[in-house]
């Protein structure tokens, strides 16, 4: 949410950090800014819109070979020209750019404007800048220093000083922060998909630290005393075409096809066929360990809370424990119990979730052991579990998460198999599901070969202004997700529901209008389900039915989708690949910007 880049070497400064704003925008695309530093000082070019509208906008003479820029997603003040980053102070010779929230804003924008300092937008960060100015430190890191001091908060930022022209100094509180090393210059970023291109040689800050970056290097600190933390930058095993598009006309098009893949690299290494069972060395546990277990909690926000409602069936089915999903930004407010025989899940793509990070901090502090399902490696929430299981679904970029919710599936699958076997699953049981999980990536590529199939459907449904999404048990989280991804980026407003809770209420509002899209698979459920859609049927409303080749619908007017059967337990993920498809050909349909959905960004790091 948000993204940070700077640069300073050799190179003029502006276009490196422009390039890497587009790379980053799908943090954050309210607005854009850059301040470059050169002979004359600081100068600042920012404005509300896309980094692309920046770029055409640049004043003529706006030279400097040390620069810092950013791509916002609004929280304190609209998005506008006066509110995008970076800020100033009054005199202009200070520059911050800044992701994350300053909680006592109000409070220092209060007294900074009781001592006669005109402040000029209604973001937490422009404090930074005065701050910063104000300090009578005699070093940068100094002025930096004071200000953090006087802040509560998270944040990831950089600060330029025209007093200071050989260094940009950058500081991180909960919000990642990464610097990357050139020949004779460089980089900084909130991530490292604006650098990779550059280098992959990199350090990532911790919490509490701070670093000054010049041309020829850089230094670490604690940013309270400024003690050295002694940090060095370390080569990551990264593919920087993994961030590339590539052919795609968009990234999310990319991440739905590139599945059948990454669904094999989370499976890799870690399906034992003789014994039925999963392998998971991340998660730290034993057999005795996993005995131990007697309740699991599954904690994710938006999509991951969702998967995590598919783990938590997959688990209590499969290891017999009791076992459900919460939203982990409710978590924390209720005061929740901590059980040490409990096992906490945290799920989350990008690691840096704020809610998702806080409700696992609580967690530990109650002296709860949490492991997490994590993609991003190294990324806070990864650092913060006891262990865990990495996805390996690559970089995802589109804001609309698919091929990482697919292999948290997965995950969950393997931790419930290795659950399982440890205590009543049957080896025939374990057998049966180590080969279904292995036919899994082959059906996925079935399911994607018959895009063509859908994309009329998805056209018919992109017109109705309002959408239910059906389905029973193990469809229901699958419904949920589906109704996700659909507004999300076509803007239409779906609804999930269970199938059995139709005729409770939401029945009322089936018409010709409203099409309906349903889960039936084949399984013990189908002959209610079916029951359902003759209900919605009779009220004329359409339907869409997710459901398998045996399933016979009779005389029910339905689109019929279907997907390959795999093992029950498992076949809510192919269930779930249709309906990211539908959504996408609706939002193509409609004309929307599919990977930056409006009012959203990737990875939620404010509260
Ligand atoms: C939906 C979506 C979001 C995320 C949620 C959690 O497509 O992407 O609902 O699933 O913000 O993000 P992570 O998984 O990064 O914690």
């Amino acid at each position: 949410m948000c993204g940070i880049v700077g640069y300073i070497g050799g190179q003029e400064a502006a276009p490196v950090v422009l390039e890497g704003l587009t790379r980053l925008e799908h943090r954050g695309y309210d607005s854009a800014g850059v301040a470059v530093l050169g002979g004359r000082g600081i100068r600042v070019a920012k404005r509300a819109g896309r980094v692309r509208d920046l770029t055409g906008a640049l004043p003529k003479r706006f030279a400097g070979s040390t620069g810092i820029g950013h791509t916002r997603w609004a929280t304190h003040g609209p998005a506008s020209d006066v509110n995008a980053h970076p800020h100033t102070d009054e005199t202009g010779r200070v520059a911050v750019v800044h992701n994350g929230i300053i909680d006592n804003s109000a409070a220092l924008r209060a007294d900074l404007t009781g001592a006669g300092v005109e402040l000029t937008s209604d973001t937490d960060t422009e404090v930074l800048a005065h701050l910063v100015a104000r300090s009578d430190a005699d070093t940068l890191e100094g002025k930096v220093r004071d200000a953090l001091g006087a802040v509560v908060g998270t944040y990831g930022l950089a600060v330029l000083h025209a007093d200071f022209p050989d260094r940009i100094v950058v500081a991180r509180n909960g919000s990642p922060l990464v610097v990357g090393v050139g020949d004779k210059e460089m980089y900084v970023a909130s991530d490292l998909a604006a650098i990779v291109r550059h280098t992959t040689t990199v350090a990532m800050l911790d919490d509490g630290e701070m670093a000054t970056v010049t041309a020829a290097g850089f230094t670490t600190m604690r940013h309270s005393d400024l003690a050295s933390t002694g940090k060095t930058a370390e080569v990551v095993d990264i593919d920087a075409s993994a961030y590339d598009a590539g052919e795609h006309e968009s990234y999310m098009r990319k991440e739905i096809l590139e599945q059948p893949t990454t669904a094999q690299a989370v499976l890799r290494g870690r399906l034992d066929e003789r014994f039925g069972t999963a392998h998971l060395g991340g998660l730290d546990m034993d057999a005795r360990d996993l005995r131990a277990v007697r309740r699991v909690k599954i904690l994710g926000c938006g999509s991951a809370y969702y998967v995590g409602q598919m783990g938590a069936a997959l688990i209590e089915e499969l290891a017999r424990i009791p076992a459900d999903a919460e939203a982990a930004s409710e978590f924390r407010y209720r005061d929740p119990v901590i059980e040490p025989d409990t096992l906490y899940v945290a799920v989350s793509q990008s690691g840096e979730t704020i809610d998702t990070l806080l409700a696992v901090q609580e967690i530990r502090r109650k002296g709860g052991r949490c492991v997490g399902l994590v993609n991003v490696v190294g990324s806070a929430i990864a650092r913060e579990c006891d262990g865990g299981i990495y996805l390996h679904a690559g970089p995802e970029v589109a804001v609309a998460s698919t091929k990482a919710l697919t292999n948290m599936f997965l995950g969950f699958a393997l931790l419930a198999l290795q659950l399982g076997r440890v205590r009543d699953l049957s080896i025939a049981d374990g057998k049966r599901l180590v080969a279904g999980l292995e036919r899994l990536p082959g059906q996925i590529e079935e399911v994607l070969a018959a895009e063509a199939d859908l994309v009329d459907v998805a056209k018919e449904l992109a017109e109705a202004r309002s959408l239910f999404f059906i389905g029973r048990v193990r469809g229901f989280p699958v419904a949920r997700e589906g109704a996700q991804k659909f507004k999300e980026i076509s803007y239409r407003h779906a609804e999930a529901y269970q199938t059995s809770e139709l005729k409770h209420g939401p029945l009322a509002l089936i018409d010709p209008e409203v099409p309906t899209v349903a889960l039936v698979p084949s399984d013990e459920l189908t002959e209610r389900n079916i029951g359902a859609l003759h209900e919605i049927d009779a009220r004329q409303g359409p339907l869409v039915v997710i459901t398998h080749e045996d399933v016979d619908l009779g005389e029910i007017g339905a689109r019929r989708i279907v997907v390959p059967r795999n093992e029950p337990e498992l076949d809510p993920i192919l269930l779930t690949i249709p309906l990211q498809l539908l959504a996408y050909h609706a939002a193509q349909h409609l004309g929307h910007d599919i990977d930056k959905p409006r009012n959203l960004a990737k990875s939620v790091t404010v509260e």
